[in-house]
Formats: C-alpha cells, structure tokens, sequence
C-alpha cells in the first residue's frame, strides 16, 4: 500500500499471505502496562472545557526491534483518555492528518446526532471538526473511534481508539478505587494479527474479521501491572474487531462487578467471569493481597449456537494482564452495597415496540444505505426494541446516543451483569433481547444516528441502520436529500 495506508487489506495482491509467525515466543508478561495519558484540555471563557485530538500515522514497536506501522491520536498508537465531569460542556478539536477522511465517535454518549461522529461526520484528509455538547448523563467509561462509511474495521484495527471517562458525584461516594492509572486502571484489550515482517494484517481465515494471535493492552504485549493498593479497579474494554473476550483470573478468585457499558450496576455483582463482545466495558474491583500475583486471562467464551466456535476464537484461553501487587498494600475504601439508584424504565411507558434481526449479514433484509432512514423515533418517548440473531454466527448490536436497559432474555429476567445500563449486547443466535430506552433532548429529522453490529468487519459489511429522531408532528423522512450522503 500507500505510506498512509500501512495495513494488509483482505485481497491486497501486494499483501503477504502468511499471517501468523510460528516461531513467535510466548510473552513473559514483564513490560509495564502501557497507561494511556490523561489528555490535556483547557476550558475556555464560555466554560467549556477544549480537548485536541489529531488522528496520525506513525510507527509502534510492539516488539523488540520491529516496528509497525499504526495509526493514533495524539500519538502512534490509540489515544489519550479523555475525562470529563457531568454537567460540564466540553468540545473535541479534531484534525485528520491522515491521507484518507475518517470520524470519531464518542461511543455511549448521549449527544446531538450532528456531534455523534458517525458516517456523516467524516473529517477529510487535512480536515478539522470540532463537535460540542453537555454531558449529561452517568459517570461511566466511554471510548472513542472512528466511524467511517465502510472502513471502520481498518481504522480501529491500525490503533485509533480511546477511553472517555465520564465522572459524577453520584459514583464519587460509593468507595470505588478512583486514582487513574494507579488503582483505577484503563484495561484496552485487542487483538492483532501480525505479517512475518511485523506489519498488521486484516488478513483473516475467518470471512468475519480478525482472531489475532497477539493480544495487548493499552498497545502492551505481555503487559504487568504493579499494584499498591489493597483493591484495584479495572476499567475492561473489549477494543477489538471481532474477538470476544471472557474475563476471569488464573486462579480463579471472584471479583466484584461494579459497572456495565452506560455506568454503575444497582449493586455490585460477586462473580469470578465476565465476558465482553467488541465495544463492550465493565468494570470490576479486584482484592489482593500483599506480595501475591494473579492474571487476567480470558476463558472460553460463552457464544452459544453458532456454527463454527474454533473460527471465533470461543474456545481459546488467552492470558492478558498480570498484577503484582507491593508487598505493602495502601488501604482501599470498602465498595458500598448499593451503587447506584438510577430509576428503571417501565414497559407500560413505552410509546413503540421495533423488531430488529439480523439475519444473512442484514438488518431486517437490508444492508445499509447513507441515504435510507431505517426508523423515526419520536424525541422524549420511550420504546422497547427487541432484538434477535437469526444467523449461525456471533453477533451484538449497538445503539447510539442512547443507553438501554435489558427487559428480558427470551423472556426470563436479565441477568445481573446485563442489570445495568448498556449500549451494545451480545446477542445469540436464536435468542430474543428486549432492551427499553428512552430518547430525549435532540431531534434532527435530516442527520441520524446508528444502530448496528459491532463487529466490525459486519459493520462495514452492512449490518447497520439508521434512525432519526425528531419532533412530534415532524412528517417522517425515508431519504436523505443531497451530496456527500452516498
Ligand atoms: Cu462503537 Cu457505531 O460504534
Ligand atoms: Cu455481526
């Protein structure tokens, strides 16, 4: 390829075929986690806090002597975290270095579809964009990623992702471990597959995207993080393109569950896994003791019926992270019994009940159009979307600007991880989700969100829709008017 476009595509006649380096040693998990800095910003008279980000290309040595050609924010390789604080207007300066357009999303906030960075807000090459909006909504932790019309796979894989970690005052008084990148510790996992001359390849024997062989946090191959508190908080993201991820330690010690993807559960939930399909998070609080040592590794995933579990990775054991703690441990505070008293939706409030399966690769027998408005919601309703998988293959599905609550699983109450709030469910084949969720704030009956698969090689496949959101009485929009929507 081009200098601005380093990775292997599925196809490239140039492209090496062979994925995978046989003789690659196994890590020893001894390399310091790499923590992602903590961006800069500065607020501005009007009292809105300014955050930069500049997509580039650079190099990354994810190994001794190699270097590998990667995309960034503010640097070679994914990009700072982002934090802000309820109430707060922030805005974002983007600018697109790059030699091609991309966008950013702000995955799981609530925010005007015109700043939701999606297909219809790339930034050309060269390009600036600079969204603005007020957070409103719970302390949680958000990412950021691109979102370009049919190349989303390809930029979140060469490295532009990264965590937007929303406070409150709600979460800053129920104990949780909260001093960044000491006891409360950004945990980006992806998996990347690598050219004999350690490039990154999309080079895949699965149709679906890429298993890598190598995994990594925060870009940190065989990464171990040193820990001198008595209680240690992960914030996990599944950050990959395809592979699911089910969390537990080597030595099989229970965790407590502390939030899903949109902020904290009712309660902290005792339990010893969690799994997280692409653009998932959960956090969890981890006890150790003083001297000990334990991995984060991820067991064989629980994906269901589907049709070729090898090929996805269900059945792999991956260790991830390794924590040391000190011999001497700075005392934790205890995590409150309750954490959060969010008020949940109620059915009977529910103004619309919309059907979505995924079946063949589409969305209800379609594939996505730039130009083709899916669904109108009504702005300040609230409605029951019920999901299913029909396909032999795993998915999830992921909504913007909202988060949902889980009614049910093929009827029967969620269970509590999913008791929480949530953008993105992994959803089985043949199995039916009911999720409630209520849209408020912004209509704009000519610029939609998404909702869509988020694995990603099916996200740019297709398996994505788009909905508006606008005004009672508005008269409903089925197209899209004018250039740049194709
Ligand atoms: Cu994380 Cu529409 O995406
Ligand atoms: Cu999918």
């Amino acid at each position: 390829g081009t200098p601005s476009d380093p990775v292997v595509v599925p196809g490239d006649p140039d492209g090496p075929t062979d994925p995978v380096d046989p003789g690659q040693p196994e890590p020893d998990f001894d390399q310091p986690l790499s923590i992602p800095p903590l961006a800069d910003s500065v607020v501005d008279e009007d009292g809105t806090r300014v955050f930069q980000l500049t997509a580039q290309a650079g190099t990354t040595s994810f190994r001794d002597g190699v270097e590998t050609e990667t995309w960034g924010f503010n640097g070679d390789f994914l990009g700072p975290t982002l934090r802000a604080r309820r109430g707060e207007q922030v805005a974002v300066e983007v600018t697109n270095t790059l030699g091609e357009s991309t966008s950013v999303h702000w995955h799981g906030m609530h925010l005007p579809p015109e700043m939701d960075g999606g297909p219809h807000q790339e930034v050309e090459a060269g390009g600036t964009w600079r969204p603005t909006w007020l957070i409103d909504q719970p302390a949680a932790t958000l990412w950021y990623h691109p979102h370009p019309h049919g190349r989303t796979e390809k930029h979140v894989y060469l490295g532009m992702s990264g965590m937007f970690i929303l406070d409150d005052d709600e979460a800053d008084t129920v104990g949780l471990p909260d001093e960044y990148g000491v006891d409360d510790i950004p945990v980006i996992v992806q998996d990347k597959s690598f050219t004999e001359d350690g490039q990154l390849t999309m080079e895949s024997p699965v149709p679906s995207g890429v298993m890598g062989e190598a995994l990594m946090v925060n870009g940190t191959i065989g990464a171990v993080q040193e820990v001198t508190t008595e209680r240690v908080r992960l914030r996990l993201l599944n950050g990959s393109t395809l592979r699911s991820y089910n969390f537990g330690f080597d030595d099989d010690r229970s965790f407590q569950l502390v939030a899903s993807d949109g902020g904290l559960l009712p309660a902290p939930h005792e339990t010893n896994r969690v799994q997280l399909t692409p653009g998932e998070r959960a956090e969890i609080v981890v006890e150790m003791e003083p001297g000990s040592e334990t991995m984060l590794r991820s067991y064989p995933q629980q994906l269901g019926e589907i049709a070729d579990p090898d090929g996805y990775g269900a059945l792999d054991t991956l260790d991830v992270l390794r924590l040391e703690a000190a011999d001497e441990l700075a005392p934790s505070a205890v995590v409150a019994g309750e954490l959060s008293d969010h008020e949940r939706l109620d059915e009977a409030d529910a103004a619309t009940t919309r059907t979505f399966v995924m079946k063949g690769l589409a969305l209800n027998g379609q594939r996505m159009d730039m130009n083709r408005i899916d669904e109108v919601v009504t702005v300040d309703t609230t409605e029951v979307w019920v999901v299913r998988n029909e396909d032999p293959m795993p998915h999830n599905f992921h909504i913007h600007d909202v988060q949902f609550e889980v009614l049910s699983v093929d009827g029967a109450p969620p269970p509590p991880e999913l008791s929480g709030r949530k953008d993105t469910i992994y959803t089985e084949p043949g199995r039916e989700y009911r999720l409630i969720m209520r849209f408020e704030h912004y209509a704009n009956p000519e610029m939609p969100y998404m909702y869509h698969c988020h694995l990603l090689r099916h996200e740019d496949f297709g398996l994505m829709g788009q909905f508006v959101v606008v005004e009672p009485g508005t008269e409903p929009p089925t197209t899209l008017p004018g250039p740049g929507h194709d």
